[in-house]
């Protein structure tokens, strides 16, 4: 049983020089000291022992097992310390090797345009002002001076909450909570979305952007309209642009006209950007009528004033040559890239 013991102990040592990972390790563990272990199969046997001899054999019993017990310690140590330094080997970083490009986003041609407006109108003392997308028909339409049976309130045109509530179809409302809010002088441009109930094709889309620009003092003429418009046409389309307004209809301003940049694709000789008309449409523009005036509690008889609405995908395209609308929202890097 000695003999037995001892090369029990050489045995276990061979197998483990041959462990090479730790599950093989536990298997040998499990192998000598385990509860079928061989080891223990030999304890069990103790029993047949004579009195006498029981003690030395005991003894040598658990020396082989603290012996392999310190071997299994030994090859773990071991074992831990290779497989660290295997790793450290395999994973190394390759500093040499390309970094992954991350593609990073464009500021959208629209923010692009806006943001240059902006420039544009602070450097002319107005401010920004903003108000709801859902809006009170009072302020898209009544106060507006814009009449129960207008076209445009039909529900085939307009996004209607409630009989009172639509989602707003022009920012000329915000003129109106501006003059209910503010006393003049007022100098202020409202950017913000709009929503028409258009399906969507390369040149209509059922949310899309104005900026809505309102001056209201003592003294405001139409001359101050067409200098201050002529201003921004220049500053966004370059200094030699020429401007001209023609006469249009809008029930919030009276009179009203429209101001267009004569083509600067073309210069005016015509061609396909302008549709052969040498001119290109830019805005609606108007002095306030009187009626609004009166239904912000000012009297028309002391404050004058001047408004305008821009498009501002239709300036953008036209700025720009974009003849589809839709590139506007689809967010596509090789579009975003180009401006
Ligand atoms: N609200 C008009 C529209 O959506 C645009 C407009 C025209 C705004 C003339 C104005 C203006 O302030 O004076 O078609």
């Amino acid at each position: 049983m000695k003999e037995k013991l001892l090369s029990m102990h050489e045995k276990a040592k061979s197998d483990l020089a041959g462990v090479s990972t730790a599950a093989e390790l536990e298997s040998i563990r499990v192998k000598y000291l385990g509860k079928k272990g061989e080891l223990t199969a030999v304890l069990r046997q103790m029993g047949q022992l004579s009195a006498e001899e029981r003690p030395a054999v005991g003894k040598i019993a658990n020396e082989v097992r603290a012996a392999i017990e310190a071997d299994i310690d030994e090859k773990k140590e071991k074992l831990s310390a290779f497989l660290i330094e295997q790793r450290l080997k395999t994973e190394t970083i390759d500093v040499t090797m390309p970094g992954r490009v991350r593609p990073i986003g464009k500021k959208n041609p629209l923010t692009q345009v806006l943001d240059e407006l902006y420039d544009i109108f602070l450097g002319m003392g107005f401010s920004i002002v903003t108000g709801p997308e859902v809006e009170y028909t009072y302020y898209n339409f009544d106060a507006l001076n814009i009449p129960a049976d207008h076209p445009s309130r039909d529900v085939a045109d307009t996004f209607y909450i409630t009989d009172k509530i639509v989602l707003r179809t022009q920012t000329s409302p915000v003129q109106i909570r501006t003059m209910e809010n503010m006393k003049p002088p007022i100098k202020v441009i409202a950017p913000g979305r709009v929503y028409r109930s258009d399906a969507v094709d390369a040149t209509h889309s059922p949310v899309f952007h104005q900026i809505e620009g309102l001056v209201v003092d003592k003294g405001v003429t139409m001359a101050d309209l067409k200098g201050t418009l002529e201003v921004f046409a220049k500053s966004l389309y370059g200094d030699d642009t020429a401007v001209r307004f023609r006469p249009h209809n809008f029930p919030f301003t009276e009179p009203s006209a429209e101001m267009d940049i004569r083509c600067f694709a073309c210069g005016g000789k015509g061609c396909p950007l302008c549709k052969n008309e040498g001119w290109i449409e830019i805005l609606g523009s108007g002095m306030v009528h009187p009626n609004v005036l009166r239904n912000c509690g000012l009297d028309p008889e002391e404050y004058s004033g001047f408004a305008f609405g821009i498009g501002l995908e239709r300036i953008v395209m036209r700025k720009y040559n974009i003849n589809d609308l839709r590139l506007f929202y689809e967010n596509d890097l090789r579009f975003l890239n180009q401006f």
